[in-house]
Order: C-alpha cells, then structure tokens, then sequence
C-alpha cells in the first residue's frame, strides 16, 4: 500500500548511479549542479551524450534569470524528449519551473542529489523562484516524469547539507507520531547514517498528504510546520542556514506558539533541542533582528489578512490556517533556546 503510494508519485530507487542513468530516457536533455559535477565526474561519461548544461545552485540565484538560462537552453536543444535536473532542491525547483512554462510545459525528471531534495523536495510538483528575496514567491505546480533516487549522492555531500535534510525529516517526525524521532535519538552521527528508512518514511507521509490535497488548499498546508519562520529566516539570513537548519530553528519557535496557543506539552519541543544539539544544528538567530524577521513573516504567501500558521495540538496533530498574534510572534523570536 505504501509502495504504490510512491510508485504513483513517480519515486524509483536505485542503488548506483549507473542504475540510474540507464533508467533514463535516451532523448534526455540535461540540467546539472556544477558542484554535482565536480564531485562526481564519472557522471560526465552519461550526459554528455546529450546536450547538457551546468548550473551553481546558490538561494540568490534562486530567480528567474536562472530560469531563462534554462529557457535558453531549451530553446536550442529541445525537441520531444525529458529535461533532467540532476542536484538539490535548488535546480528542482528551477528547472521543474522552466519545464511548467516552456512550450506550455514539456516533461521534466527529477534525480535528487541531496538529502533534502530526496525526502522533501522531489515530491509534491511544487516549482518555483524567489522573488525580490522573498522565497518561493513565483511558481506553480508540476508533477515530475519521475524522480529516480539514488543514494549514493549523499557520500559527497558536506554535513550542514545532510543535516539539513535532516531538518525537513524532523520535521515529519513532528508530524507523524511514531518511531521517526526516536530512531534518530539512537543514531551515532550524521555521517554514519542509513537514511534510507527516514526518506522512506518522510516521503510517505507527504505523498499520503500531496496525493489528498496537491494543491495546497487545507490538508498539504500541515507540511508547512516550521516555514513560517523557517523561510523568514532563510530570506533575512541567506548566507547563515541552510534551507533545512532555518526550518527546524522554525520547528522550535512554532512549537513554542503551538504550546501558547494549544497547550501542548513541552517534552515535544524538549525532544527536539535535543536533537538539534545532538546534530550541531544553529542554534540561535541573530539578536535585535525581530522586526526584520517579522517583515519576511508578514510577506509569507500562506498569510491572508492574518498571520497564519501551522501549529501542533498534539504530537502528530497539526492544525492549519491558525492566527498568530505578531506580539507572540515577537516574544517567541525573543525566546532562547536552552
Ligand atoms: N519544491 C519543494 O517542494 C521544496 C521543498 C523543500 C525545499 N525546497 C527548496 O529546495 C531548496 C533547498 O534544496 P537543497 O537543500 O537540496 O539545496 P541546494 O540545491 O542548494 O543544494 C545544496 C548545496 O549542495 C550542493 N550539492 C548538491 N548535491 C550534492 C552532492 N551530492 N554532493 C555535494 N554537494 C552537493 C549544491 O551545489 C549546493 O551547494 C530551497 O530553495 C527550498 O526552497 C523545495
């Protein structure tokens, strides 16, 4: 059952990356992460068959000038086939939204190279930029081909990335009440992991949510936790988090609101300092800068005339569309984490 969850989705996993660019498509048009290629320069021998181009995943590039680079791109090379993003959630989304909008949509493959493109990003069809520094703000939905996982990528990729995977999978397991939290409780360190059972179990979850509500009209916004603040922080401190270090500061600071607001029990939000100072996540957000937060807060597209957010009743209750109160937001942002 929760096989065919993901097969629906597209999701296939390999166990090599020759595996997986033999499941490609002959005709494919290639996208890549220039660091990607760095790293792993075997990959040279499998794209350069086809027309490839070579593109720096960075969040203030995030735009659609990236996007018309892509469109440049197409616009000489495409014909009928796929075009391929092969990186991180960066190029996902770039190129997922270049494919939406060139000829009226052409079809595009994910192969996520990252941790948090493999749990997160690579399900769910959303694309999109950044605009004018405010994250995600243009964009649409568009389902991959398929998204062809292969883990193999993760042995190259630095400790503040995986751990930022690791921010979005807490964030599931905040959600979801079950084992999630307390397997990572047992793990030795990043880098030792098997994160296979965690993407499993991440992409799961968000494929049972995308597949009741892809457009994120009630239900899907539950994978919101955490973003409200989290990409507030990604947008004021660019430089700082990685995208998954800002969301589980943004866990925090919306558990916090969740027990202000629900009552819900501290152990939650103690379990995960734990874990974030288990895993070397920031632990802090630089100080007298609540009202520059609070600017990227009320920008926050999820927002209608109230400040709204995800919040938890419960462990693996999450209520949506909750009003928060700036003058709460305020006391969180003023809160320090023990
Ligand atoms: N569309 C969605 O549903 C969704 C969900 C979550 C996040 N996102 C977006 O994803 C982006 C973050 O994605 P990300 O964390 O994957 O970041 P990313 O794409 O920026 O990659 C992070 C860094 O790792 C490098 N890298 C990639 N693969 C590597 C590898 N195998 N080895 C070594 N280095 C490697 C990249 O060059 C980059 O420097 C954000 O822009 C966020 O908004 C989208």
């Amino acid at each position: 059952m929760e096989e065919l969850l993901l097969k629906k989705e597209g999701i296939e996993f390999k166990s090599s990356l020759k595996g997986t660019f033999e499941a490609l498509p002959k005709d494919a048009l290639f996208v890549v992460d220039s660091v990607v290629l760095t790293k792993w320069p075997e990959l040279m021998s499998s794209i350069c068959q086809r027309p490839y181009m070579v593109m720096e995943a960075r969040e203030d590039l995030k735009t659609l000038a990236m996007v018309e680079k892509v469109y440049e791109f197409l616009f000489q090379h495409h014909e009928t086939g796929p075009v391929v993003a092969v990186g991180g959630g960066i190029l996902g989304d770039v190129v997922g939204f270049a494919a939406a909008t060139f000829k009226r949509g052409i079809p595009f493959i994910l192969v996520p190279t990252t941790l948090l493109a493999m749990c997160d990003s690579t399900l769910g069809g959303k694309v999109g930029v950044n605009y004018k520094g405010v994250k995600n703000y243009v964009g649409t939905f568009y389902k991959p081909q398929k998204s062809i996982l292969c883990q193999t990528f993760l042995k190259t990729l630095p400790a503040k990335q995986l751990r930022s995977g690791l921010g979005e999978l807490l964030k599931y397991g905040l959600l979801k009440k079950d084992d999630l939290l307390e397997g990572l409780f047992h793990e030795k360190s990043l880098v030792e992991m098997d994160f296979a059972p965690y993407i499993l179990k991440g992409l799961q979850l968000k494929a049972s949510v995308v597949q009741e509500d892809f457009r994120d009209l009630y239900k899907r916004n539950m994978l919101n936790f955490g973003h409200n603040v989290g990409h507030a922080l990604e947008g004021a401190f660019p430089m700082v988090y990685a995208h998954g270090e800002a969301v589980a500061l943004g866990l925090y600071y919306e558990l916090l609101l969740s027990e202000w607001t629900f009552g819900l029990e501290k152990d939650l939000r103690e379990k995960l300092v734990k874990l974030l100072h288990k895993f070397d996540f920031p632990t802090t957000i630089p100080l007298g800068q609540e009202e520059v937060i609070l600017g990227y807060i009320r920008k926050d597209k999820k927002n209608d005339e109230k400040l709204r957010f995800t919040l938890l009743r419960a462990w693996g209750v999450p209520e949506i569309k909750i009003e928060v109160q700036e003058e709460e937001l305020r006391k969180a942002l003023s809160w320090v984490m023990e």
